[in-house]
This record gives C-alpha cells, sequence and structure tokens, in this order.
C-alpha cells in the first residue's frame, strides 16, 4: 500500500514511519487513552451528527417534529439519535478526565505549555459542541436551557451582552437563535475543533508523549 502510494504521491517512508512509530511502556497506562476515547467520541459524534442531519430541520415550525419523525419513522433513527446524545455526555467526561491525566502526570509543563493551551480550547469547543446542540430539539427544557445558559453569557463583564446578543441573534431566544446554534454546530464548531485537533496531535507527534512520573 505505501509502495503504491510512493509510486504516486512520492511520500517516501513517511507512511512506514507512521505506522512503526514505537509506543513506550508506561503510555499504555489506561489513562493514556482518554485523549484518544475522547477523540473516538468526537468521530462518533460527527458520524451520527451528520446522519441526523439529513432529517433534522432547523426552524422552530419543524425542529420537534423533524425530532420525532427521526425517532419514530427513520430507519434507526432512534438509535443514532441515542447514540449522538449519550456520546455528547460522554466525550465531556472524557474530556475532562483527560485534562485530569494530563494535570496529575504534569504533561503541561515545557515543552508542552501551548498544548495545553490547545487542549483548554478544545475543552471550551466540546462544551459548546453540547451547549449549542441541546437547544437544537427546540423543546421546553431545551429553549429554557438556552434562555438560561445565554443569559449567563450575557453575565460576562464587558463582553457579555454584545456575545449574549450575537448568540441570540437579537434581545430574546427566536428563530434566528436556532439558525446561529445549527450553523455553530454544524459547521463552526466542527471546522475549528479539526483544526485545533490537528495542531494538538501535530505537537505530540513532535513533543512525544511525556515521561513517567
Ligand atoms: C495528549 C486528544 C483535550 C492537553 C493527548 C493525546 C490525545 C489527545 C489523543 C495523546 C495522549 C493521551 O491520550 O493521553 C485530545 C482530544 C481532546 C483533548 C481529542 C478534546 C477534544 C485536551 C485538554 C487538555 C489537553 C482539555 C488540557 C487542558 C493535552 C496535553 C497532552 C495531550 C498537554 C500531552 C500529554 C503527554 O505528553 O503526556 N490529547 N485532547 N488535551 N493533551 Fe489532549
Ligand atoms: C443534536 C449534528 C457534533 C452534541 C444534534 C442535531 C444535529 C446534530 C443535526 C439535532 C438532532 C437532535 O436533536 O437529535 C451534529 C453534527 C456534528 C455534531 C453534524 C459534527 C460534525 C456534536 C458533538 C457534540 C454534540 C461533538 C457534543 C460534544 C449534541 C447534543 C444534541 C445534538 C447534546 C442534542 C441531542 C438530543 O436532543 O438528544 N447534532 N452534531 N454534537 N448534538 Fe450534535
Amino acid at each position: 500500500m505505501s509502495q503504491w502510494l510512493n509510486e504516486r504521491f512520492e511520500v517516501g517512508d513517511s507512511i512506514e514511519r507512521f505506522k512503526n512509530h514505537p509506543v513506550p511502556q508506561h503510555a499504555l497506562n489506561p489513562m493514556y487513552c482518554l485523549g484518544g476515547l475522547t477523540f473516538l467520541s468526537f468521530l462518533l459524534q460527527v458520524i451520527t451528527g451528520i446522519c441526523l442531519a439529513f432529517y433534522y430541520r432547523p426552524t422552530p415550525e419543524a425542529a420537534y417534529t423533524s425530532v420525532q419523525f427521526i425517532m419514530q419513522e427513520v430507519s434507526f433513527g432512534t438509535i443514532i439519535r441515542s447514540i449522538h446524545h449519550y456520546t455528547a455526555n460522554i466525550m465531556i467526561i472524557l474530556v475532562f478526565l483527560h485534562m485530569f491525566r494530563v494535570f496529575y502526570t504534569g504533561s503541561f509543563k515545557k515543552p508542552r505549555e501551548l498544548n495545553w493551551l490547545a487542549g483548554s480550547v478544545l475543552l471550551c469547543l466540546t462544551l459548546a459542541f453540547g451547549f449549542t446542540g441541546y437547544l437544537l430539539p427546540w423543546d421546553q427544557l431545551s429553549y429554557w436551557a438556552s434562555v438560561v445558559g445565554t443569559e449567563i453569557v450575557g453575565g460576562i463583564p464587558l463582553i457579555g451582552h454584545p456575545l449574549m446578543l450575537f448568540l441570540r441573534g437579537g434581545l430574546n431566544v427566536t428563530a434566528y437563535t436556532l439558525t446561529r446554534f445549527y450553523v455553530l454546530h454544524i459547521m463552526v464548531l466542527p471546522i475549528l475543533a479539526g483544526i485545533f485537533m490537528l495542531g494538538h496531535f501535530i505537537m505530540i507527534r513532535i513533543q512525544g508523549i511525556s515521561d513517567e512520573l
């Protein structure tokens, strides 16, 4: 396979090096798998999210009925929505556990400070995924959660109020809010998460996994 690619794209031995990269013994500890598991959950979310987006309709009139349609009519709709729902929670738990592992093993220290910062951005993006996704079914629970959530954003000093207006698309949670949350959820956040994960992984490759405690 690598020879086939090499003849066409001159990839050299980089694929072989990629495949044969040694994993240090101490990194076989399950605690060092938490970042990878977070990534796996993200991939699951992308796949199930795209499936949901084939049927979901982001307008106040249609959102709730489209979610009901997914649950009742679409083949495997219930299971796909359930996977998306539960994996969202699992991903958030995993990202925190991963962060605690990195903190506990002191892996944020030189030369990995920037990777800790990239990770912090990824944590915010993961929470933002959860927050924006929560509004999409447009039921009472999600509507009022978004009213309260954006109200809290409005409480941030200086930037809070403009940020709240930006998120809501006006003074109240309306159809504009739903459109904005949808665009954030399926376009802006996935692009940002992709960029920061790539940076995170490139830095891990360059710096290697941190040594044992
Ligand atoms: C290492 C993925 C969030 C900081 C890693 C590793 C992966 C990964 C696969 C390799 C080692 C391991 O799995 O433990 C992710 C993903 C994230 C995320 C997919 C979120 C979507 C974070 C957060 C932080 C962070 C929130 C900290 C605030 C680091 C650091 C390392 C690392 C400093 C290097 C650790 C070492 O060399 O021992 N990350 N991470 N990451 N991550 Fe994350
Ligand atoms: C809901 C798409 C990634 C969390 C939804 C819905 C769509 C969607 C269309 C509405 C359907 C529904 O409410 O069941 C996507 C796409 C993604 C993605 C295309 C990636 C490219 C994520 C990620 C998370 C997440 C990474 C969390 C970390 C949620 C939550 C809901 C949701 C909590 C509400 C689920 C529910 O009502 O039960 N997503 N999503 N999504 N999404 Fe995503």
